[in-house]
């Protein structure tokens, strides 16, 4: 385990995917042991991250010290100067994980107008390596929903107690029935453990079928020589002893 100055430096770019976001915590808090972490996260990464609960999590991996940075999109203007620190190699990889389908499309059309696409080219301009899992890819057939009111056990009460309790405002009635309103949910779980009826689900598995679009982009994807493409979150930490 390297200490201090010694420890590798990583930017990890977390994009609008629910899909392999928490999984991709999991490593990232692994890796912040024996690494530093610095996120760099899209507008889209920053609402699902908040939507998933994983906040707390993210505060943790990176406390703010110069390379365990959060650095947000929404504070970056429209030039993103920070991402300009790949280009510099001031971190020793970056890591894309999750890399939702429209940060792929992105890559591949050679776009970088978000945070992430343009640390991306950056990184690909300075000789950084780097490890791309994209969240839409051949194999994937399931998904976890965040919070959702399940209608089927919902028993639509006159006085529906979590819309008082939600402390974000996030649950909002419509038609009558009561919904959660995901640009505001900050994934607090207390709709979850308080609805009397248990009608709140969270990481609900569902079926996902990925486009062929999405699945042709990624496979555009591993061809590039610049890339280390991988189909799961897991496979980050061997893959980025290869490439250090
Ligand atoms: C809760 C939630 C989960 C999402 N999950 C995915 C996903 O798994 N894959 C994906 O490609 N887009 C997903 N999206 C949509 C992206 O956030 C959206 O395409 C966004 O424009 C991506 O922007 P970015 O690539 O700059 O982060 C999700 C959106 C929400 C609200």
């Amino acid at each position: 385990m390297k200490w201090g100055s010694e420890l590798g430096k990583i930017g990890w770019g977390i994009t609008g995917a629910g899909h392999l976001l928490q999984e991709t915590f999991g490593v990232m808090e692994k890796l912040a042991r024996t690494h530093s972490v610095s996120c760099f996260i899209s507008s889209a990464g920053e609402r699902v991250v908040h939507i998933y609960g994983l906040q707390q999590k993210l505060s943790e991996i990176c406390p703010g010290n110069y390379y365990q940075e959060v650095i947000l999109e929404t504070e970056q203007g429209a030039a993103f100067p920070l991402a300009g620190r790949f280009l510099r190699k001031t971190y020793d990889a970056l890591i894309v994980s999750p890399a939702s389908a429209n940060t792929v499309a992105k890559i591949i059309a050679g776009i970088t107008d978000t945070l992430v696409t343009n640390a991306i080219a950056q990184a690909e301009k300075g000789g950084v390596p780097i490890i791309i899992v994209p969240s839409d890819q051949i194999g994937i057939k399931k998904t976890r929903l965040p919070y959702v009111i399940n209608r089927e056990i919902c028993l639509k009460c006159e006085a529906c107690s979590i819309i008082a309790l939600c402390p974000y405002e996030a649950i909002v009635l419509s038609d009558r029935l009561p919904k959660i309103d995901l640009t505001k949910c900050e994934g607090c779980g207390i709709c979850l453990r308080k609805c009397p009826h248990g009608a709140v689900t969270f990481g609900q598995r569902v079926r996902v079928t990925p486009r062929k679009i999405d699945i042709e982009n990624v496979k555009k994807m591993r061809k590039n020589k610049n890339y280390v493409v991988l189909n799961s979150p897991k496979k980050i930490p061997k893959t980025l002893n290869k490439v250090l």
